[in-house]
């Protein structure tokens, strides 16, 4: 038996699975992601700790014979989040997680270090990890000076698992501390971020052993062998693992709280100015490109908010079949944009109000909005020369077969829906468990889920939203200009 834990923004999910991948038990428990201050995002580790332990005792109550028989775990997290370590291993301050854009100028300022994108691959983005220590540098010396050690959330947790501080290649790629191309701590990345070496938890590739279970959570959950816990990765590349993404031109879309339109790279071909981000995948000599936007579903959440309805109910106010662009705009901008615009400051807008404009179609042109903020991510992979000819659609957005619709037709790519079942970072996460408890081929192990429909892009709506979508990108400048300093 293997477990994928996947450390979500809103929740962790467990899942119990065989030798196959097919699932075997699962449970999920949720907690807070405060927003303390305009542009601030957080989380307590002792809250993920504790979600763990949740989770983990429920399996071993529901399943204890599977429990018994467990030899692998796969952890997978959402990227970027600093998680601050003193010399004893004590949490120094709340984790600044991926969509935090307070470290923007520090981001500014070392994405302008001469050759920090070639070492990294990437622009600095202020989700980043690197430019969050060095806010933390200026804002919270006191912090700073006890800094032993750094992890990304989900090691947090396999710290907690194993007592190791190891990362795997996929999430480190995120911190702007890596050489993504030599899969290594890059030591004038680190330099530039004011870093040491001995603050980086040691690397391994996903798909390989990266620590063992204590013994004394294996007799807790009455775990009869030893567990091996893989490396892991982060949830794109989980993702990634979990759909069987590997070669060239296969990808996904994913509307979760972010976007990512996600390309598997069989080398290793960056291209930072395009605010594409370029990282490793999970497994070896592997690397993945992706458009990333910050507020998919998140935009959806936000509208639930202001309208006391929850995402469902909104979702479920959408028209049946999509029908071509409406009146009024949405720019998903909430907390500001990495793919294209790289602008933490940027901010979102709705144009053309109505009267008339009632929350059907507020959620109308938030579905709208995501889709065509997706299209500039697409837009931005294929200027780095990557091709999509067919994508997966999933995460919490793809439920809605109206949002789908959307995309398929404003991508102008087919959307390939999977059969029910699971196929997400969680399973990802599992699958990676396996093949670092037994070995074999990582992508023998990792197939392609079945597909139950293809939702093809519509000839007679394609230039509708492309023309909606021109209309959207020209705004941009507009909003930027109206935005007060
Ligand atoms: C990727 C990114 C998000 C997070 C949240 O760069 O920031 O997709 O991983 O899930």
């Amino acid at each position: 038996m293997y477990l994928g834990l996947d450390l979500g923004t809103s929740g962790l999910k467990a899942l119990l699975v065989d030798a196959e991948g097919t699932v075997q038990g699962t449970a999920e428990a949720g907690y807070e992601n405060p927003h303390p201050r305009t542009g601030w995002s957080e989380q307590d580790p002792a809250d993920w700790v504790a979600a763990c332990e949740a989770v983990l005792d429920r399996l071993a109550a529901a399943h204890p014979r599977e429990m018994a028989a467990l030899r692998g775990i796969g952890l997978s997290g959402h990227m970027h989040g600093a998680t601050l370590l003193g010399a004893d291993d004590s949490v120094l301050r709340p984790c600044i997680l991926w969509n935090d854009t307070r470290s923007a100028e520090e981001a500014a300022a070392l994405d302008a270090t001469p050759g920090i994108r070639e070492a990294t691959g990437n622009i600095v983005f202020p989700g980043f990890t690197a430019p969050k220590l060095l806010w933390v540098e200026r804002h919270e010396p006191e912090v700073w000076n006890k800094v032993a050690k750094v992890l990304l959330p989900k090691d947090y947790l396999r710290l907690w698992l194993t007592g190791e501080h190891i990362s795997d290649m996929s999430d480190s790629a995120g911190t702007a501390w890596m050489d993504v191309g030599a899969r290594a701590w890059s030591a004038a990345a680190l330099e530039a971020g004011h870093m040491r070496r001995d603050q980086m938890p040691a690397l391994v590739e996903g798909s390989a052993e990266g620590g063992r279970l204590r013994a004394a959570l294996r007799s807790r959950w009455g775990v009869e062998g030893p567990v091996v816990v893989a490396g892991g990765g982060g949830d794109n590349a989980a993702a990634a693992c979990g759909a069987g993404c590997f070669a060239e031109g296969q990808g996904f879309v994913s509307l979760g709280t972010s976007g990512v339109l996600l390309a598997a790279k069989a080398g290793y071909a960056p291209d930072p100015a395009s605010a594409v981000h370029t990282f490793c995948h999970a497994v070896p000599d592997t690397w993945y490109q992706m458009g990333v936007i910050l507020s998919a579903t998140d935009s959806l959440n936000w509208l639930s908010r202001q309208t006391g309805q929850s995402a469902a109910d909104l979702a479920r106010r959408l028209p049946d079949v999509a029908e071509g662009p409406g009146n009024l705009m949405f720019l998903p901008y909430l907390s500001g944009e990495r793919t294209p615009h790289n602008d933490a400051d940027l901010r979102g807008a709705l144009i053309g109000l109505d009267v008339a404009h009632d929350p059907a179609a507020l959620t109308r042109a938030v579905v709208e909005g995501v889709a065509f903020a997706m299209r500039d991510c697409l837009e931005a992979l294929k200027g780095t020369g990557t091709e999509l000819r067919s994508v997966l659609a999933m995460g919490g957005g793809a439920r809605s077969r109206y949002w789908l619709e959307v995309l398929a037709s404003t991508l102008d790519l087919p959307l390939q829906v999977p059969a029910g079942g699971e196929f997400g970072a969680a399973l990802g996460a599992a699958r990676l468990g396996i093949a670092a408890a037994e070995g074999g081929d990582p992508a023998a192990i990792m197939t392609p889920p079945q597909v139950a429909q293809t939702i093809e892009p519509r000839p007679d709506l394609v230039p509708r939203y492309d023309a909606a979508w021109r209309r959207y990108r020209a705004l941009v400048p507009a909003i930027r200009a109206a935005q007060a300093d």
